[in-house]
């Protein structure tokens, strides 16, 4: 029997317990706050945005949301950076990605101070994720971890396969594995020949962001997948598109014993773990012990 894996559910768990730490602090005299740069026209980028404010408000946590002209100078942009680190009502930064060809990604990155970096893309932050020692886990990933957990999916000793190795989601999620104690393969697009890698896979992890990459044939029985990729594509829906992830759901789930769907999968869990990262990022600078 596949366990279908339900985001929102496992989501709407994960809030109410933030909620619930949210309120401790706010006892305590501290009320937790993210700040958030938008820096794209994008739809996409800025309903993602969107659904951060949205689901800071639900849990109590203040936000102060800036955009930025795409069009602008990197400065214009750090110098927002600048304003979130220097405010003490915000406690975690988020510069939404991707931004504009023009932008130095990494320079934004570092700007960022690295006790408010609740994407955990700071070099120090990626460094000591990288290291075995992490302080904070970019929210995707930690998401991915939440899923197999909950799920019971053993990864000590397992074989894990990851498609993708963008510093989001793809290298620290393999961080997260090694550390879980699995042998871990990173696949991208020079891969050679992925089938031959999925089907390695007791555990697979998914974030290419390609429709219909993985299908049921690269799978071997009784194989864990999440499926964190999300991309648009038209379809015959109000908004003229529907959201699908990497994995081909139906002819996986013949297969696999564990997986996601997108959407209600990986995505809803991730705005949660974000959450959770300025929670904690929140009573670490105020210093009230919450675990
Ligand atoms: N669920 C969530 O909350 C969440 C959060 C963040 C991102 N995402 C989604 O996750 C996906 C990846 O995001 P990202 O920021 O990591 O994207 P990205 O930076 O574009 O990275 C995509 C990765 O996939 C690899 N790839 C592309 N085509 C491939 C192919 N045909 N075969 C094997 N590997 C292939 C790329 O390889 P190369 O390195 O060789 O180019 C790259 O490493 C997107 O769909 C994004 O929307 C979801």
């Amino acid at each position: 029997m596949t366990t279908v894996v339900d985001g929102h559910e496992l989501a709407a768990g994960l809030r109410a317990d933030v909620a619930e730490r949210v309120d401790r602090l706010v006892a305590a005299g501290v009320r937790p706050g993210l700040g958030t740069v938008l820096m794209s026209d994008d739809d996409a980028d800025r309903s993602y945005v969107e659904r951060k404010r949205e689901a800071c408000e639900a849990v109590g946590v203040a936000g102060t949301h800036l955009t930025v002209d795409p069009a602008a100078p990197t400065g214009r942009l750090l110098d927002r950076v600048d304003a979130l680190n220097d405010d003490p009502s915000v406690h975690g930064v988020f510069v939404q990605l991707p931004l504009p060809d023009h932008v130095d990604t990494l320079r934004v990155r570092s700007r960022v101070d690295p006790a408010k970096d609740v994407d955990g893309l700071h070099p120090t932050n990626r460094g000591l994720l990288a290291a075995g020692e992490p302080r904070v886990v970019p929210a995707t990933p930690r998401a991915v971890r939440h899923v197999l957990s909950t799920a019971g999916v053993e990864t000590r000793g397992a074989r894990a396969v990851v498609v993708g190795r963008s510093a989001v989601v793809g290298r620290p999620t393999a961080s997260l594995l090694v550390d879980a104690d699995a042998t871990v393969t990173v696949c991208h697009s020079r891969t050679a020949d992925l089938a031959a890698e999925t089907r390695r896979a007791d555990v697979l992890v998914t974030s290419a962001g390609v429709p219909g990459l993985v299908d049921g044939s690269m799978l071997s029985p009784g194989v864990a997948v999440v499926d964190a990729g999300l991309s648009r594509v038209p379809a015959d829906t109000e908004r003229g598109y529907e959201v699908v992830g990497d994995v081909a759901f139906e002819s996986a789930r013949e297969v696999a014993d564990v997986v996601t769907p997108v959407p209600g999968g990986v995505g809803p869990l991730t705005v949660a773990m974000l959450l959770d990262n300025v929670v904690r990022a929140a009573s670490a600078r105020a210093g009230v012990a919450l675990d």
